[in-house]
């Protein structure tokens, strides 16, 4: 676990300095990144808070209290870090078919779509790697039993050195339906996505998905989705996102799985809103956790104040925010309305960043006082079918 966190930890790290660097604070705040290698932002926190540095997140101000058995060198943060960074998979893991779009060689295949129909029709485990490219393709997965799909990466950890991105550019309109519009149409139990890149490049003005995850113990790490609305159909059973960007504009993560968003990169490349989540009754399992991720802008894109981190797309929507940084991209109000009569279940705990004041929120806003964790998502035999190096 802790392997893979320090990239995003880094990222995070980055993010807070470029946005507080123009406040040119001494101190750094609650839960703010305070030293670490390459740190040249505040190294000491405010009253009440001590810096601390640990392999998870590089260095946080922590309650002086809490801080006693948290405590790392930051020297070992370093090691951690330089020895992350080098996990590759850069060919083809043992027993896998080979999907290579350029320089096919023999007993490989071309496409994507090439290598899921060889899989036929058993429901033994399979696995796919694929090689660095950019494949323009729309996919049904329906394969019948366990399957895992690997894309070439330097950076195992982390989504940012992937090399395979799947595209193509239909929207909901265009396509007949939200699911039909998915670049990658996921019906399969016992999925797994490594290290590859969704897109639909629709661009605004459609509902136009680049992923529908529709189906049981489905895992995605160090993936990247990007789209503008809705780019991520988390649509159901139980799911887990580690280490992924999800970057979008209206309600671009949304419907009914019970989704696991650990460690993730939520970026908006508009003024909207991230979730549209579609729980509708109270036996419902569905609800989507963000856990140590970080809401922020997309490169380039101007939306300070004007993302909300939810609204109903049915009455019963489900959905906390809990150990993240939530930037100022964050309107104050935080939630707003969609579903008629809705009453939502909109959380937050313990969270940190321009946008985590939860003094204005919208009146669907209820305070948490604890965090969700993966047992109480999803039963508590998720490490059954959950990489838990992640
Ligand atoms: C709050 O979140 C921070 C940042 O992830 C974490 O280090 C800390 O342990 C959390 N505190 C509580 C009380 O959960």
């Amino acid at each position: 676990m802790l392997v893979h966190r320090p990239p995003v930890g880094a990222l995070t790290a980055l993010l807070s300095a470029l946005i507080l660097a123009p406040l040119a604070q001494a101190q750094a705040g609650a839960w703010e990144q305070c030293g670490g290698s390459g740190w040249a932002g505040a190294t000491t926190c405010i009253s009440g808070y001590t810096c601390v540095y640990s392999n998870e997140w590089y260095s946080q101000c922590l309650l002086a209290s809490t801080t006693t058995t948290t405590t790392k060198a930051a020297t070992t943060t370093t090691t951690t870090t330089a020895a992350a960074s080098t996990a590759s998979r850069t060919s083809t893991p043992s027993g896998c078919l080979t999907v290579r779009g350029s320089g096919t060689k023999s007993g490989e295949y071309s496409t994507i779509a090439a290598a899921l129909t060889a899989l036929g029709s058993t429901t033994t485990s399979k696995c796919i790697f694929i090689y660095s490219g950019t494949y323009s393709e729309k996919l049904t997965i329906n394969y019948g039993g366990p399957l895992t799909i690997y894309g070439y990466t330097t950076n195992t950890g982390s989504y940012t050195s992937n090399a395979v991105t799947i595209t193509q550019t239909q929207s909901s309109a265009q396509a007949g339906s939200l699911d039909a519009s998915s670049t990658v149409n996921i019906v399969s139990a016992n999925f797994k996505a490594y290290n590859i890149n969704f897109v639909n490049g629709y661009g605004a003005g459609a509902q136009a998905v680049a992923v529908t995850a529709n189906g049981n113990k489905q895992g995605y790490y160090g993936c990247s989705f990007k789209g503008y609305q809705d780019t991520l159909y988390a649509k159901s059973g139980l799911q887990y996102y580690s280490n992924c960007y999800i970057e979008g504009a209206v309600d671009y993560i949304f419907g009914k799985a019970a989704a696991w968003f650990g460690e993730c990169i939520i970026a908006s490349n508009g003024g909207g809103y991230i979730t549209a989540n579609s729980r509708e009754t109270s036996s419902d399992t569905s609800w989507y956790v963000f856990d140590h991720s970080t809401i922020t802008a997309a490169s380039g894109a101007s939306v300070v104040g004007k993302v909300y981190l939810g609204r109903p797309w049915r009455v019963l929507a489900r959905v906390i925010y809990q150990n993240s940084v939530l930037t100022n991209v964050v309107n104050a109000a935080g939630w707003t309305t969609m579903a008629d009569g809705a009453t939502p279940i909109f959380q937050e705990y313990n969270n940190s960043g321009a946008g985590s004041d939860t003094s204005k929120r919208h009146a669907y806003f209820t305070a948490a006082t604890s965090a969700v964790s993966k047992n109480t998502l999803w039963g508590s035999d998720w490490q059954s079918w959950v990489d838990t190096s992640y």
